[in-house]
């Protein structure tokens, strides 16, 4: 059986490799390697395309929250709560901003943060909430701006994996005070490098992290603040640029591939799939199943060429980083099971829907006793 890659990158590579060269040419004539063009007309057109009063780019998706934390006022003693269900640099970026992350317990049908469990843990402590738009699905926005807003903390969306997702007809990165991106080269908006970015509704807010991006600069050496170095590059800029217009298109193909799975896969063995919300629009950054029998499943699909992936095998308060910094191992049942059971299928724009097929067969021989043969 020919193999099927979990993600091949070169195949989206050769889609813009020409049109890219012509772009970067560019760039290097004009000596523009930092903020410069690329980077202006990037951040101008993502923020027409969210909808959102201003965008800025920044170095990577944990600086971008990180400064957005900062940005947002978070300092030592903070508290901020985040699903224990993510990548490590939603937490990581709490400590770095000088909070403390709270871990809360996801939804057991989405992975995502579950409203009423992050309520009962805001503390006159808590100053604000970072959701999770998981494996590309729109978290509860309505619920966890409410309950910020009730409590007078601020709701920060980790958009990190969302890029052109809607949640009731809005797009993920308008649904919060402050929105932060990552644009890894594996994302839904892809560079060929890192890069990532911050956007909002209220400009003077994004302004400000472009400032602490920026060394803290108001004019050419004129520093009012402690920054950093965190700026976009020009040439990942343009892959940006170039890549934004296929954004639409490419979500839809992973849709597709999606409604796909799911058609062959209904009914085979214990497989769960998560919840999809008809009042949402998700981009399958991730096609995630569930299953008791994870491991040897994954094993089965690596026998016959099959590549797959956990996203995430530990939740993050059981990463040792993190559980060090807890006074006693919080109760998060959810989380903990969904570390367990979570697999991840190929998914990319460019997979081929008799791939698709082919996985689901394999997946369905291993639930028809092929494991065990
Ligand atoms: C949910 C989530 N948050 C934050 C990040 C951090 O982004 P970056 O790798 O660009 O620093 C990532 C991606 O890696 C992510 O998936």
């Amino acid at each position: 059986m020919t193999p099927i890659p979990y993600l091949d990158l070169s195949r989206g590579r050769r889609r813009f490799e020409s049109a890219l060269a012509e772009r970067w040419r560019r760039v290097l004539e004009a000596n523009a390697y930092v903020l410069g063009e690329e980077v202006r007309t990037f951040e101008s057109a993502f923020a027409d395309y969210l909808g959102a009063a201003r965008v800025v780019g920044v170095a990577n998706g944990t600086d971008a929250l990180t400064l957005a934390l900062r940005a947002l006022g978070v300092g030592p003693g903070d508290e901020v709560l985040v699903p224990a269900f993510s990548f490590f640099a939603t937490a990581e970026a709490v400590v770095l901003a000088g909070g403390r992350p709270i871990f809360c317990d996801v939804d057991e049908s989405t992975y995502n943060l579950d409203p009423e469990d992050a309520a009962a843990r805001w503390t006159p402590r808590t100053v604000g909430v970072v959701g999770v738009h998981l494996y590309g699905r729109p978290f509860d926005a309505e619920s966890l701006a409410a309950l910020a807003s009730r409590q007078g903390g601020f709701l920060l969306e980790d958009a990190a994996q969302a890029q052109g997702a809607r949640r009731r007809g809005r797009r993920v990165g308008t649904l919060g005070a402050l929105a932060a991106w990552s644009f890894y080269p594996t994302k839904n908006l892809g560079a060929f490098g890192d890069a990532g970015a911050v956007s909002g509704p209220d400009a003077a807010l994004v302004e400000r992290v472009h400032r602490l991006a920026n060394h803290g600069q108001t004019s050419r050496y004129h520093h009012v603040e402690i920054g950093t170095n965190s700026r976009l590059d020009s040439l990942q800029a343009a892959v940006l640029n170039l890549k934004l217009a296929a954004l639409d298109d490419d979500n839809a193909s992973r849709r597709e591939l999606a409604a796909l799975y799911r058609e062959r896969l209904a009914g085979v063995g214990d497989l769960r799939f998560p919840a999809d919300d008809p009042a949402d629009e998700p981009v399958y950054h991730q096609l995630t199943i569930a299953t008791a029998e994870r491991d040897a499943l994954q094993k089965f699909l690596a026998e016959r060429g099959i590549g797959s992936s956990v996203h995430y095998p530990s939740p993050l308060h059981r990463q040792p980083a993190l559980a060090a910094l807890l006074p006693e191992p919080p109760e998060l049942p959810r989380a903990e099971r969904a570390a367990r059971e979570v697999l991840c299928l190929p998914m990319f724009p460019e997979l081929e829907p008799a791939e698709v097929e082919a996985v689901a067969s394999a997946v369905a021989d291993f639930f028809a006793g092929g494991a065990r043969s």
